[in-house]
């Protein structure tokens, strides 16, 4: 099946590369010149483990290419993906769908027989039926119907997600859309992965939920920690002896300094959007939104406490590693390190950081922060060492080299990655989150 895939960002390019490996013909799209030709070169425009060899035998095999021309890319597709960007709109949380509209448009206008067009990218509800409206008005002879297709893909993990999933959302409105998707996705049918046909408006609110859900579990959490902080209980285990009820489930369950990243934080907004236009207030995840935005600026706060409270930490140095909002990404979007940094510096401590890939990203959006090559570079001089980040390379530091670089022995364990005890025998004062 020839499946074409509009837009070339994270999500098209994972999702285009991993369907040619499963044998269909798929050619990406952008407009963005400078993106296609370094595709052309094999350089891929984001950090995913993984991505450009797939993209490099999926090339080779003839089975993916690259096109800045919708209209000719488009031709002799069935299947015709979405996956432009939905960037929150300035000013009030509201998806963007600009780029969405502008293709739809264009897919109408350009359409050469008949086809699917599927939503991929993250849209409100009833989005499709205006996708739907916009392909109609373009006068199209072609018969064509709209699909939602959810993607659930985690960052740093995206190709097994993409291969593995969990589920399969898709959400269409009569059985030509069915069919079409049943095809694409036959490949993952015999893997036996769960798929469900819903509604397109019911698809499009399981993406929303699904993040709002996450992100609620992982603030609930926090809080807890905080709380544990307060009584003295140890946050990791109250997760395990949750997290051991199936009804709850272990995962999502980290406590860690909020989180961040190109999802969570838009969807959220978008999603309270949503409730607040047709009058149906989400109040649980208003709650989400606002707690976990405040955390990022205690957790710098955190970091003053160990320096002996703000006044003391005026002019001395803390060393941040780790500044992308996860691990194996390079991604700082909404990262808590970035309003990390910037209540030390309001309170005019020194920062310096590491960042295995996030670096380059990350200096426009913090431009007081003195960046280095590696973690002890970083390290040398500083009065607090900041884990913010649980990247592997920071899960088994040589302690006794940060002693010796450090001005004073003092770790603070964002993603609470180390064992407090070996760490305060180590003769430092040791600080995480949720647990004493
Ligand atoms: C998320 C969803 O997982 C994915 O299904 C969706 O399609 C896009 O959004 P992603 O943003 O890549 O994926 O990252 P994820 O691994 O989900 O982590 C999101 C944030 O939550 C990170 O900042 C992470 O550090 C934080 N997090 C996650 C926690 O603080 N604790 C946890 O237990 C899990």
């Amino acid at each position: 099946m020839k499946i074409a895939m509009v837009g070339s960002g994270y999500v098209g390019l994972v999702s285009g590369a991993c369907f040619a490996d499963f044998g269909h013909d798929v050619v990406c799209i952008d407009k963005d010149e400078r993106k296609i030709a370094a595709l052309h070169d094999g350089v891929m425009p984001i950090y995913e483990p993984g991505l450009d060899n797939l993209v490099a035998t999926n090339v080779e095999a003839g089975r993916l290419s690259f096109s800045t021309d919708l209209a000719e890319a488009i031709k002799g597709a069935q299947a015709i993906f979405i996956a432009v960007g939905t960037p929150s709109r300035r000013g009030d949380g509201h998806a963007d769908l600009t780029f969405v509209h502008q293709v739809a448009r264009e897919v109408g206008e350009n359409l050469a027989g008949e086809a699917v067009i599927v939503t991929k990218s993250t849209v409100p509800v009833g989005t499709g039926d205006e996708v739907e409206r916009i392909i109609r008005d373009t006068g199209t002879p072609h018969r064509f119907a709209v699909v939602s297709n959810p993607e659930f893909l985690r960052e740093g993990a995206a190709i097994g997600d993409f291969k593995r999933p969990d589920r399969i959302v898709i959400g269409a409105e009569d059985e030509f859309g069915q069919e079409i998707m049943r095809e694409v996705y036959r490949p993952l049918f015999l893997n036996e992965s769960p798929i469900l046909f819903t509604s397109r408006r019911t698809s499009e609110l399981i993406k929303y939920a699904a993040n709002a859900f996450l992100a609620t579990k992982i603030t609930f959490i926090n809080e807890m920690a905080d709380l544990c902080e307060k009584v003295g209980a140890n946050v990791q285990d109250v997760s395990r002896g949750i997290g051991m009820d199936n009804r709850i489930g272990s995962k999502f369950l980290h406590a860690g300094p909020g989180y961040g990243g190109s999802c969570f934080p838009k969807d959220t907004l978008a999603l309270l959007k949503t409730a607040e236009d047709f009058d149906s207030p989400t109040r649980i995840v208003e709650a989400v939104v606002k707690v976990n935005d405040s955390r990022k600026r205690a957790m710098g706060r955190k970091v003053l406490d160990a320096l002996g409270g703000a006044d003391a930490a005026r002019g001395k140095k803390a060393a941040l590693l780790g500044l992308t909002f996860k691990p194996n990404t390079d991604d700082m979007r909404d990262s808590p390190s970035i309003a990390i940094a910037q209540t030390l510096s309001d309170s005019g401590v020194k920062v310096a950081a590491f960042d295995p890939e996030g670096m380059e990203v990350a200096k426009p959006l913090m431009p007081d922060v003195a960046m280095h090559e590696d973690p002890y570079s970083a390290i040398k001089g500083a009065d607090v060492v900041v884990i913010v980040t649980e990247w592997n390379e920071f899960r088994a530091l040589d302690l006794g080299r940060v002693r010796e670089l450090a001005n004073e022995p003092v770790l603070v364990d964002l993603r609470n990655i180390y064992s407090a005890d070996d760490v305060r025998a180590r003769g430092f004062k040791y600080v995480s989150v949720g647990r004493l």
